[in-house]
């Protein structure tokens, strides 16, 4: 039907019928191509690297490297990387400082929304924040690499009421994150854990943020302001805010079942019966189960273990929630379920689940506004018009 004819009559917009393939979303369908990543029912895959073998083998900044630059570094290259990222974590005071007036004066403000200002205000103090030339998006993608952690950690500092640590230029990535996410050194174990996660969550093709940020980036427009959109895009709960969610059920369930008042089984027939989405299940491609959600919760659970009940009871009942999700639905948890009682057992504070997503992120978004700018072409789809029909202003 062609968009002067479907203008004449007048449809609401519906789920398409039960035998047509539902493509609200774009789904299932191919809208570009992309050298990054390869995500399929049985692989995900960074510029050629299996993601079991980088999260075993690999460092994050390793990998940041990879994703940015296309190859993996030498060792000296990795080594020249950290130093370059370590020696550029600071940001300009003015930024700080905002940023702390604004959790002090709103401090039910969420930290995604606080750091995707924090992103915008940086913006302002990047020298080539309007040069989109390759070499200056490279320069741009490892500063705020660099600095989101610090931006991360400048607001947990003003919620908490403490001093912002100092950097530690000796501190890999991950170690520095968890410093300024908790104000405290990180165990080996710990910073190893909050490196596989960054590395899990470095990059995934065409999801929504960074489809968002490539719309953004094809207008010839600002890294930062896609950026900032993909913080935007991130947020929500169907996207990567599901690891905080996923960990706010769990803590419901939890609460709801103590004592012996409640079956996990009812509360997930309850849960089923209201249609009640359950936070870190499903994913619109793996549908056999997500990869990423195996390799974390093993390093979880290690850490669960060592810490003793208390902590290994989340492991417990994570598992109890997801057997019951394959049984009755057959539906599998993605990494955010994992990711939510990983970081838990950590004692990092639930609302920081998703900057710690944006901080690996980063990577994937950069590399895919690079990629875009480099061949060029504006987003801009058609639409099925399906609005009332055509009416006279005056009668
Ligand atoms: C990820 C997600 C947005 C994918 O959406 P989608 O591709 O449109 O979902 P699907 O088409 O696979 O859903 C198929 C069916 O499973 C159901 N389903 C999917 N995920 C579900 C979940 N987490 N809880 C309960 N039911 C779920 C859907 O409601 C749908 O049921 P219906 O056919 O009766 O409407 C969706 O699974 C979801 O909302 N999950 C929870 C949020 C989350 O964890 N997000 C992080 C993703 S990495």
């Amino acid at each position: 039907m062609s968009a002067s004819t479907e203008a004449a009559g007048s449809k609401s917009p519906s789920k398409p019928d039960a035998k047509a393939p539902d493509t609200r979303g774009l789904a299932g369908q191919t809208v570009g191509d992309t050298s990054i990543c390869a995500v399929t029912q049985t692989e995900l895959i960074y510029r050629g690297y299996e993601i079991a073998d980088l999260a075993e083998h690999a460092t994050f900044e390793e990998v940041a490297y990879l994703l940015l630059m296309g190859e993996k570094p030498t060792p000296a290259q990795a080594k020249s990387f950290h130093a370059e990222l370590a020696g550029m974590r600071d940001v300009p005071a003015e930024v700080a400082s905002m940023l702390a007036a604004i959790v002090k004066a709103s401090p039910t403000t969420h930290p995604m929304s606080l750091l995707r200002t924090g992103v915008s205000l940086l913006s302002h103090r990047d020298p080539e924040c309007e040069d989109n030339a390759p070499d200056a998006e490279l320069r741009k993608a490892k500063r705020l690499l660099a600095k989101i952690p610090t931006l991360i950690g400048i607001g947990q500092a003003a919620w908490d009421g403490r001093a912002v640590p100092a950097n530690d230029p000796g501190m890999t990535h991950a170690a520095y994150l968890l410093l300024m996410l908790t104000g405290k050194k990180p165990t080996e174990l710990a910073a190893r854990i909050m490196d596989v996660s960054l590395i899990l969550y470095a990059e995934h093709d065409f999801n929504a943020s960074t489809f968002a940020c490539r719309v953004i980036a094809s207008t010839e427009t600002d890294l930062h302001s896609a950026i900032c959109g993909g913080i935007g895009a991130l947020k929500g709960a169907l996207h990567g805010g599901a690891n905080e969610m996923a960990m706010e059920m769990l803590k419901e369930i939890d609460r709801d079942c103590a004592g012996g008042r409640m079956s996990v089984d009812a509360w997930m027939k309850q849960a089923f019966e209201t249609k009640r989405k359950l936070m870190g299940f499903g994913h619109r491609v793996y549908k056999n189960g997500d990869h990423r959600a195996g390799i974390l919760r093993r390093w979880g659970l290690k850490l669960a273990e060592q810490q003793g009940t208390a902590s290994k009871k989340w492991f417990d009942l994570g598992d109890e929630v997801q057997a019951i999700m394959l049984r009755d639905k057959a539906i599998h948890p993605n990494v955010d379920f994992p990711c939510g009682m990983t970081y838990f057992v950590m004692g990092i504070p639930v609302p920081q689940y998703t900057p710690i997503f944006v901080a690996a992120r980063i990577v994937g978004w950069s590399a895919h506004v690079m990629e875009q700018h480099a061949n060029n072409r504006i987003i801009r789809p058609l639409a099925s018009y399906v609005g009332a029909d055509r009416r006279k202003w005056n009668g």
